[in-house]
């Protein structure tokens, strides 16, 4: 029965077209997760390691709220499954999950798509009481004959079996402008275990520097009253595009690579900025090929406010700083 009834709004998903049908679809399936799981979802076991931190299960839990996050990469994840299908007829598709929360949001409603031989997955997540979750859920949906191997551990240093090669992996543990959370660090470790043909899920995500006024640009507040598409939202007029500071993909993470901060060019200040006297950051992300989120759609893409101008006015160039050896954070080194 609740297998049935997760196919039905999982299918719904897959087709949302409009913005409507999009909050609409994963309204229903944030409703199915809450009426049916029996897990009461802790708010005090956040875990901070190097590299960010790992919200509670009830924070994790609560992301399937962030309606066009969760129903874009829903999207993004059975689009590549399929390519990936298609690629492999003969044999199961290798999935690492990493960071699958209480709700394993981005595969398990999938599940019931594909016959249960096609998909063989690792799921992994710090925290017990997720993985103790997942588990409990597969059981109440009729999920169990699925190739799902539940893992504690932390995915910043996790090393995957020697016999297991990833066609995709899946990691959605990010704040906006990469902060707070882990998504860099474990995207780090987990892009130096892939094959060539494997697939990464978010392919891409680019940070932009802009001047603006921040209180002017759109931000999303709660994604159950406020959820926008971004047709609906109107960008300040007067904001200032500096440049791309980086785009975490897997090119950017081809090499061996030991560090853990990321420097930007210096740029020059405006003299006048009383239109735009802010640096802000500006988030989006592609998350599997055409299936893109983009500025205030969902929390992880809000844009960030670093400094203002007005406390910083007697010089005259400015240097980003990324750093996400520990809890990733942004800074700034000033030059006359
Ligand atoms: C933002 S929640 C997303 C949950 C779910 N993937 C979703 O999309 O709805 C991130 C999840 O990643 C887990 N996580 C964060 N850092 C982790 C790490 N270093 N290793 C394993 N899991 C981690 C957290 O415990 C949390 O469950």
């Amino acid at each position: 029965m609740y297998k049935e009834e997760l196919t039905i709004i999982v299918k719904s998903i897959i087709a949302s077209n409009t913005v409507n049908e999009h909050i609409k679809s994963a309204q229903k399936l944030s409703d199915f997760y809450n009426e049916n799981t029996k897990f009461k979802h802790s708010e005090s076991n956040e875990i901070s390691i190097k590299g960010g931190v790992a919200l509670s299960s009830s924070g994790a839990a609560d992301c399937v709220d962030d309606y066009l996050r969760t129903v874009f990469f829903i999207k993004g994840v059975y689009k590549a499954l399929i390519k990936l299908c298609a690629d492999f007829p003969e044999r199961s598709i290798n999935v690492l999950y990493a960071g699958c929360g209480p709700y394993a949001t981005l595969i398990l409603p999938l599940l019931p798509l594909f016959n249960k031989e096609r998909i063989n997955a690792v799921l992994i997540d710090i925290n017990n009481s997720s993985i103790k979750s997942v588990q409990n859920l597969l059981s109440i949906f009729n999920l169990e004959d699925y190739k799902m191997q539940l893992v504690e551990a932390d995915a910043t240093t996790y090393i995957k079996p020697e016999d297991f090669s990833i066609d995709l992996a899946i990691s959605e543990t990010m704040h906006y402008a990469l902060t707070r959370e882990p998504q860099v660090a474990i995207t780090k470790n987990i892009m130096q275990q892939l094959s060539s043909h494997s697939l990464f899920i978010p392919e891409e995500i680019k940070i932009d520097l802009a001047f603006s006024f921040f209180d002017f640009e759109p931000y999303l507040k709660k994604a159950v009253y406020e959820g926008k598409g971004r047709k609906q939202l109107q960008p300040y007029s007067h904001n200032v595009f500096v440049d791309r500071l980086f785009t975490i993909n897997k090119e950017h993470f081809s090499r061996e690579n030991p560090n853990s901060i990321i420097e930007s060019s210096f740029y020059i200040l405006p003299d006048n900025f009383a239109d735009h006297p802010d640096v802000c950051l500006f988030t989006e992300v592609k998350i599997y090929e055409d299936i893109e989120l983009k500025t205030a759609e969902s929390y992880i893409t809000n844009p960030y406010c670093l400094v203002s101008m007005y406390s910083i006015k007697d010089y005259s160039e400015i240097q980003l700083i990324y750093d996400f050896s520990e809890i990733p954070q942004w800074s700034y080194k000033l030059k006359e």
